[in-house]
């Protein structure tokens, strides 16, 4: 398994991002900022993480914002990302599972630290069942 993975927040995600790369030190992390708790602007810091992904930097990234919501909507903006906002550990098994998600979408301020690195685990080590699944992600792509 690739275990680069691209991470990035705005200043309402940036105590997670910092527990996230803390927790799991076996994976490969490209920390695209935010790079302290100042007010940053959440597309910007999503839209550099997707066109990460769309440039085959990492095949996988994890996006946080205050919400989820923000940046949620930025990285999703950009086609080769599936970007899941999850908010629990069945949301962030079946994102894999079924939608093939490549990018983990968090909201620090509306899921609790313990989950949402519960999330992040599921996440990383959950695989894409294919199958009657991937003619839908196919789909997916245009
Ligand atoms: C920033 O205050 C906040 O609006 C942002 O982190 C996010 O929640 C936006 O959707």
């Amino acid at each position: 398994m690739n275990k680069r993975i691209l991470i990035a927040s705005d200043h309402g995600g940036f105590t997670l991002k910092a527990a996230i790369k803390q927790k799991f030190p076996d994976f490969e992390w490209i920390d695209l900022g935010t790079d302290s708790s100042d007010s940053v602007d959440y597309p910007d810091y999503g839209f550099k993480l997707a066109k990460g992904i769309t440039s085959g930097d990492a095949p996988r990234g994890i996006a946080i914002c205050g919400s989820g919501i923000g940046i949620s909507i930025a990285v999703n903006r950009e086609p080769a990302v599936r970007g899941a906002l999850c908010t629990d550990v069945t949301m962030a098994r079946l994102c894999r599972q079924h939608n093939d998600a490549n990018v983990l979408v968090l909201g620090e301020r509306t899921t609790g630290p313990e989950t949402a690195l519960q999330i992040v685990e599921t996440f990383l080590n959950t695989e894409f069942e294919g199958g009657r699944h991937a003619r839908r992600v196919e789909k997916l792509s245009c």
